[in-house]
């Protein structure tokens, strides 16, 4: 018989490293881990099997799949929001076609075990877009029907990525005889900007607020690539995945959507920079906005309302911005960089 195991794509990205320490400190022992890129040694020691390959390869799931049943999917692959605007036909290829494939890959899964398998999905803050900045200041957090408009590829691919999740879920063969068979239990959390003190990401345009963190704490001067007055939602790594793992937890009737909202603070690039300064006196933060980098961050939220996630299955953050910092991001990255 096939193995059961929970598979975890973009393993070896921010969210993936956190997600396999979070799990494997629960006593997950049957991890999948999917990357293009190799995952760290000490992470690999958690995980039943770690392989380098591409979402978008059927015959590597070929392969996967003839020694392991997935009961779970954490679909967390993707190009994140600048690198996708450089090669926007090749975004929408990992961003789309590999969730597409990763869905229906999850419907054969769940005809072998006879059961709904989970599909965790985690969009993103990038599928709003606010037409302008007097009109971001006036809405303030916006719901998750709200402001849909995302002028950024990986806004939209995520955007229809939920749509297609929904669909899976819901309408797949609509049209076969009998009762419809619902595959998927599709769950997709909109993320603010993540920050997280062991890791860096690569390609987002969040990226300033890590970005100056720990610069700050490596003693190296840090030019912001976005005006001070730019106002985003965030929230601490560890905060995502208590949510991805709660949300998954939720029991199916509580929900009453797929796609949840969830955050803790929202703060100015300037006001990042003052608590980075107030824990590193030293650190050289300027800003020198890049213009297009500058418009796609106007045109996300101040800040996202995630009512619908609290109501539903009882979300709240641990971590608001003064614990992020002073518990969470300060300590593990000085002594990450030796700043003891
Ligand atoms: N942090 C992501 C980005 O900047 C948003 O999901 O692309």
């Amino acid at each position: 018989m096939r193995k059961e195991v929970v598979l975890i794509t973009g393993a070896a990205g921010e969210i993936g490293q956190a997600l396999i320490t979070a799990l494997s400190d629960k006593g997950v022992n049957n991890i999948l881990a999917l990357d293009v890129k190799p995952v760290p040694r000490p992470l690999r020691e958690r995980c039943e099997q770690v392989v380098v390959g591409d979402i978008l390869d059927s015959s590597l799931f070929d392969r996967l799949l003839s020694e392991y049943a997935i009961s779970c999917f954490y679909h967390l692959a993707a190009l994140l929001s600048t690198r996708a605007e450089f090669m926007p036909e090749a975004a929408h290829r990992v961003n789309v076609e590999g969730t597409l494939n990763l869905l229906r890959r999850a419907v054969e899964q769940a005809i072998w075990l006879g059961e709904r398998v989970k599909f965790m999905f985690p969009s993103s803050v990038a599928v709003y877009g606010m037409p302008d900045l007097a009109t971001k200041a006036a809405v303030g957090a916006v719901r998750e029907h709200q402001w849909t408009e995302p002028i950024t590829m990986y806004g939209c691919n995520k955007l229809y990525c939920e749509r297609l999740g929904r669909y899976y879920a819901d309408y797949y063969q609509q049209l076969a005889a009998g009762p419809d068979p619902h595959y998927i239990d599709f769950r997709a959390l909109r993320f603010p900007g993540l920050i997280s003190a062991f890791t860096m990401p690569t390609g987002g345009t969040t990226d300033y607020a890590p970005e100056m963190i720990h610069y700050a704490a490596q003693d190296r001067p840090y030019r912001c690539f976005v005006r001070e007055d730019t106002r985003l939602p965030f929230l601490a790594m560890p905060d995502a995945i208590k949510a991805l793992i709660e949300l998954e937890c939720a029991p199916a009737e509580r929900l009453t959507s797929h796609v949840y909202n969830v955050t803790s603070f929202s703060r100015t690039a300037g006001e990042l920079a003052a608590r980075t300064k107030s824990a590193f006196p030293d650190a050289n933060i300027t800003f020198a906005p890049d213009l297009s980098r500058q418009r796609i961050v106007d045109s996300w939220p101040v800040d996202q309302d995630d009512g619908r996630a609290r109501t539903d299955w009882g979300w709240a953050p641990d971590y608001d911005e003064t614990r992020t910092f002073e518990e969470y991001l300060i300590p593990n990255i000085r002594a990450k960089y030796n700043q003891l």
